[in-house]
């Protein structure tokens, strides 16, 4: 069983990925971190972000112990990698590797922003999860001061409507939902009833 959940930054979709992927007994592949992972390596590699031959250079040789480093988590990174994204040969070379992780014979939970369109068109379970751009601001400025990360919230604000508009806008492989993937608004939700109105979609349809 593949479950792709797809959405735009800070909807939640990372966290119900991670619990979803315990619920069901499922390995969870957090498809930004690859993308982050690339632009870290462009910058530690003291490359420009714009340059497309270095990030496709480093997608091309991502290795696994990359995705564990801290810094990958931090705001700025989620912009680099935003940017390096819309870069054709940049997804392509991360193609391969996200679609091995799904052709496990357990099958896999994925999210990121073209699981259920690009990366696992045949999914049994696709999730489109959103929620209001305040919302999803809110809560990660929460997030953010836990890590002691200095930020305010129209600042965060800024960061989501601009990454909205750029991972939609960009021409290959834009996030948008699924024709066939569950719309799941989790603005009025705490992250148990999210949790919980995706575990009952995923019941439904697995049994489909
Ligand atoms: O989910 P995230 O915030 O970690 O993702 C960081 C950026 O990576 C996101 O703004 C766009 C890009 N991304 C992508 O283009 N496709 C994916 N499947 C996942 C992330």
């Amino acid at each position: 069983m593949v479950i792709a959940i797809d959405g735009p930054a800070a909807s939640g979709k990372g966290t119900l990925a991670r619990r979803l992927a315990a619920h069901y007994g499922l390995p969870h592949l957090d498809t930004g971190l690859l993308y982050r992972a690339v632009a870290l390596t462009v910058l530690d590699a003291g490359y420009d972000l714009d340059d497309s031959a270095a990030a496709t250079r480093a997608a091309s040789s991502l290795i696994a112990d990359r995705l564990a480093d801290p810094r990958l988590r931090d705001r700025a990174m989620g912009e680099a990698a935003s940017r390096i994204s819309s870069v054709p040969a940049v997804r392509a070379a991360l193609l391969a590797w996200q679609q091995r992780f799904a052709g496990t014979a357990t099958g896999a939970v994925l999210d990121g922003r073209d699981i259920g369109t690009v990366v696992c068109p045949d999914a049994r379970v696709k999730l489109f999860i959103t929620a209001a751009p305040e919302e999803r601001a809110r809560r990660r400025h929460l997030e953010l001061m836990r890590r002691g990360e200095n930020t305010t919230l129209a600042a965060i604000l800024d960061d989501i409507l601009a990454r909205d508009a750029r991972d939609s806008g960009r021409s290959t492989a834009p996030l948008r939902a699924a024709e066939d993937a569950v719309v799941l608004d989790t603005t009025e939700l705490d992250a148990d009833e999210a949790f919980e109105a995706a575990r009952a979609v995923v019941d439904r349809l697995r049994s489909h």
